[in-house]
């Protein structure tokens, strides 16, 4: 083939000077840029997790008054009878404003949508705090902000506690005892059989978050030993990782009692007719969480009432939770913060910065009803190549062209040289905020190493050298590099639609590809679609807002590397279950292997450092962005408590224990939509005591 004169050997020629004095070099990777100083952080007051919570009997428990003439109605047994032998306690040293009072709502705002209620077949609630208020798990890891390093563990919760085999091949689990569901029945191991059994384990069902076998670990098992005991096998010792996979996202067990009938296992239909079983209009749905859904008007609101048969107390003995209701109105995930500040709703996590200054000013105005305090730089933005060249997602020829390019660190290093962070940053808003984010873990974790992290600089010289280096070149001249078959690269975008930051972030890159040449067109999906595309390979470059595994290590670990067939984001396995790991991508995983292999806080760090180089100086993906988030929250509420980040090792509606919060008896605001109602049977109305 006879390629036309390089443009850059015209120039020289007509100059006079030699076409290799003109061959720039590519400029040299540094360290990362110091991030602009940002003062506006509360920390919190750093406790243990025992100081936080205990299980154990009190002499008297009680319960609100409208809930008591239930029980007197007949309609509902004792407060006592209706908690477990010893209930989780909250200390009330540790509770920001003490022993709270009943009553009130907490209005959210969110932007997704419920799907239905069986989160096990892969349901979507709409997120936004709902499915962290409905699905308790085995252990909990948001409040993790608060605990100190020294005694940094997953909390107990559903699993009040358990012990390693002194080999650490195996850990025994014990579930607090008595405990039952918001419709009466009993809580115990024959959930935990359905979800490992006919969740986990069967193939056929992916629950939201993708719990599989391998999220515990290739080979793990596990035995029933009796009501309230089982025990995790394991073919590696102290597999820790595995307490942080009991967290949020994945060991939450459903309600075997309504979910195994419809399981085809159990004589249910059709897989699609156990996923489609309890549709978002079915109330009622039987829930191990602080409040049961009651009512669903599609595309305005969902309401949750009080569940009778929570199984968390305060230490005066007062069933919690203390806000009698609690809503959710469907609209936008903007609109969330705009009816934080304006106080018509009442919680936001401020992520978007283009809702920074505006929310800001009006927080400051002394009569705001809302206050709003910043956190740590915790929400990232990367760019991820797709990286599987074996065909996940059933590519075509133009996509597996691309993934071959992905797999080209030279064809990385054009777009990680092309991104003007700072244009980027300064795009979504000016000041202090946002931060030159070299891609990786994120600085607000503690196993963040700056000498560790490789950064590659903005310069378009050095961009259009690696793509040169990367075999590709304009070859007719229409601004337009072209693959080696002749036709112009065209790369497709996957991006978020839900959120403006995805989208503006997004434009910024297509705009800055552009500059170099490289054609980059938009795919920008809502909700399901978005991650029903990323997961299924359906894309060539995506950008997500991170996961925790990113901010906080530790929780989600197994998302960092493709330690399986479906963990990493970037890399999923072709249909057979093959990986074709690039070797740089094989040392991440042989990082993540490390890290969970030993219990040594020292090795574990070093793990850490090589993954983190390993990572940025391979771009396995482009960091974009990196700035801190606000909690926005109205000033009734009590009990938040100090620096709790609206990211960390969960999103601030775990954080800040919203089974805990109240509102003083006179800032109470009378808001409730089911005022002495409670939930009654699956797929009824509610009941009212009279
Ligand atoms: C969405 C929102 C976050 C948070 C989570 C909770 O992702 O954008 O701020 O509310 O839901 O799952």
């Amino acid at each position: 083939m006879i390629y036309p004169l390089r443009r850059a050997a015209l120039a020289a020629l007509l100059l006079g000077v030699s076409a290799t004095a003109m061959q720039a070099e590519m400029m040299a990777a540094t360290a990362p840029p110091d991030a602009p100083k940002f003062d506006a952080q509360v920390e919190p007051v750093y406790v243990n997790r025992s100081d936080i919570a205990e299980f154990k009997a009190l002499p008297a428990y009680s319960e609100p008054a409208w809930v008591k003439a239930f029980v007197d109605a007949g309609k509902l047994p004792p407060v006592a009878e209706r908690l477990p032998k010893e209930p989780m306690v909250y200390k009330t040293a540790n509770m920001p404003d003490g022993n709270g009072v009943y009553g009130d709502v907490m209005r959210h705002v969110i932007g997704g949508r419920p799907e239905g209620w069986n989160f096990w077949a892969g349901q979507t609630y709409g997120w936004g705090g709902i499915d962290i208020a409905l699905v308790e798990c085995l252990t909990r890891t948001g409040p993790l902000f608060e605990v100190n390093a020294a005694d940094l563990q997953p909390m107990p919760n559903l699993a009040k506690s358990w012990e390693w085999a002194e080999d650490g091949k195996s850990l025994t689990v014990h579930l607090i005892e008595g405990a039952k569901w918001s419709d009466g029945d009993p809580f115990d191991t024959e959930d935990i059989d359905f979800y490992w059994n006919d969740v986990v384990m069967d193939p056929e069902v992916t629950p939201l978050m993708g719990a599989s076998q391998e999220t515990y670990g290739v080979g793990t098992t596990l035995d029933i030993i009796d009501a309230y005991t089982f025990k995790m096998n394991f073919t590696t010792p102290f597999p820790e990782a595995v307490l942080y996979a009991m967290a949020y996202g994945n060991f939450c067990p459903g309600p075997s009692h309504v979910l195994k009938p419809q399981h085809p296992k159990y004589g249910g239909k059709s897989y699609a007719a156990f996923h489609d079983a309890f549709p978002a209009d079915m109330m009622n749905f039987p829930v191990m969480g602080a409040w049961v859904v009651v009512e669903h008007r599609p595309d305005d609101i969902i309401v949750t009432r009080r569940n009778p048969y929570y199984w968390k107390v305060d230490e005066s003995g007062q069933q919690l939770p203390y806000l009698d209701e609690v809503q959710y109105r469907l609209s936008t995930w903007g609109d969330r913060d705009v009816q934080a500040v304006a106080g018509t709703g009442d919680f936001s996590n401020l992520e978007q910065p283009e809702n920074f200054v505006e929310s800001l000013k009006k927080a400051a105005d002394p009569s705001s009803p809302a206050r709003l305090a910043f956190g740590p730089r915790s929400i990232g933005y990367q760019l991820f190549f797709n990286l599987s060249a074996n065909g996940w997602g059933e590519p075509d020829a133009r996509a597996q062209a691309v993934r071959e390019l992905n797999r080209n660190l030279d064809f990385r290093k054009t777009v990680t040289y092309a991104v003007d962070r700072q244009r980027i940053g300064d795009s979504l808003v000016k000041g202090p905020f946002t931060a030159l984010y070299a891609g990786g873990l994120l600085t607000s974790t503690s196993y963040y190493d700056p000498a560790s992290t490789v950064f590659y600089p903005f310069s378009l010289d050095s961009a259009k050298e690696a793509l040169k280096a990367a075999g590709l070149e304009d070859t007719d001249g229409n601004g337009v590099v072209n693959l080696p078959g002749g036709e112009d690269l065209n790369v497709t975008l996957l991006v978020n639609a839900d959120y403006a930051t995805d989208k503006n972030v997004a434009e910024g890159v297509v705009a800055m590809m552009a500059d170099v040449g490289v054609k980059v067109t938009l795919n920008s999906l809502a909700g399901k679609d978005y991650d029903n595309a990323r997961e299924g390979g359906k894309h060539d470059w995506y950008i997500r807002r991170n996961d925790q595994e990113f901010v906080s290590v530790v929780q989600g670990i197994s998302r960092l590397a493709p330690t399986g067939p479906a963990t990493a984001t970037w890399h999923y396995a072709n249909a057979k279950g093959e990986l074709d790991l690039l070797p740089y991508e094989q040392k991440l995983v042989d990082d993540i292997t490390a890290f969970n292999s030993t219990q040594d806080a020292a090795t574990r760090a070093d793990a850490m450092k090589d993954y983190q180089k390993t990572f940025t100086e391979n771009v396995n993906a482009v960091g974009l962005t990196a700035y801190p988030g606000a909690l926005i929250i109205n000033k009734r509420f009590a009990n938040i408590p100090l620096g709790a980040p609206i990211f960390m090792y969960n999103w601030a509606e775990d954080n800040i224990i919203r089974e805990r919060v109240f509102v003083p008896a006179d800032k109470q605001i009378g808001a409730e939509l089911h005022p002495g109602e409670l939930a009654g049977k699956l797929g009824e109305g509610t009941i009212k005591a009279e």
